[in-house]
């Protein structure tokens, strides 16, 4: 199955224009310029809904050379708040679709040990090149990359402890299908965390994924954080 383009998405180059107007908007209301930044903020939130738009008729991976957002701080989804509703544990083998550059993935892998692994599957190799490359560094050695696509994931049934995602649902073409994928590899009494944050605009609602998530076989547990920025924790239906 070929994985879809990592060339810049027409969303992107609206969210460009989104932080430009975003940051005109805050300048004139520091100078004090109330017209102008009322028109700013309108532009802003327009092309929010463009963005919104061209993402559902085009999704597809973040490219690699704006990985630079990624570095940003996470706040309700922070390391500190994901390891919270994952509950990794020594041992365990987890997997992430989508690590990007490897924010979550490294300390998510350093509390496997000893004995576990964090499996990392991307559909970039230059975004798990630069996971690699930040594991070493912290001298994180239990994680295996893997470059591939969430809707067809390359691990045998019932082999995961745990999956999760963040900001990565609304960039896979066929969600649905990457869900039943991870019910399918997850244990019986495995746990899935999602995560998802308005202000991308690749962004999937709560009430949109659970309805998707149930679809596939999974059961809703709890959510963490507010729906703007939410952690959901699901679990496979039959357990
Ligand atoms: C917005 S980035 C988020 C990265 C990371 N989860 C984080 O929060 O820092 C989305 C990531 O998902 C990956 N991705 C998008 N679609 C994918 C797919 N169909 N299969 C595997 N990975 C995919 C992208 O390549 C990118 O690394």
């Amino acid at each position: 199955m070929p994985i879809a383009s990592t060339q810049v998405r027409p969303h992107d180059r609206a969210s460009v224009a989104i932080i430009c107007t975003l940051g005109l908007t805050i300048a004139f209301v520091l100078t004090g310029n109330a017209g102008w930044a009322i028109l700013a903020g309108i532009a802003t939130v327009g092309l929010g809904v463009v963005a919104r738009i061209f993402s559902r008729q085009a999704p597809g991976p973040m490219p690699h050379r704006f990985r630079g957002v990624l570095f940003l701080p996470r706040g309700p989804h922070s390391s500190a708040h994901l390891h919270r509703i994952l509950e990794p544990r020594a041992g365990e083998r987890i997997l992430e679709i989508g690590p990007g550059v490897g924010i979550h993935a490294v300390p998510m892998a350093a509390a496997l040990v000893p004995g576990g692994v964090l499996e990392a599957m991307d559909a970039q190799v230059a975004m798990l090149a630069d996971l690699e490359h930040r594991a070493d560094r912290a001298s994180v050695t239990n994680i295996v990359t893997t470059q591939g696509n969430a809707q067809r994931l390359p691990y045998v049934d019932r082999s995961f402890d745990a999956a999760y995602l963040i900001g990565v649902l609304g960039e896979v073409p066929d969600g649905d299908a990457a869900l039943r994928e991870l019910r399918r590899v997850l244990k019986p009494d495995g746990r899935l965390i999602i995560g998802e944050m308005v202000l991308d605009p690749d962004y999937v609602t709560l009430s949109a994924l659970t309805r998707a998530a149930e679809n596939a076989g999974f059961l809703f547990d709890r959510r963490q954080g507010p729906k703007a920025a939410y952690f959901a924790r699901f679990v496979p239906g039959d357990r």
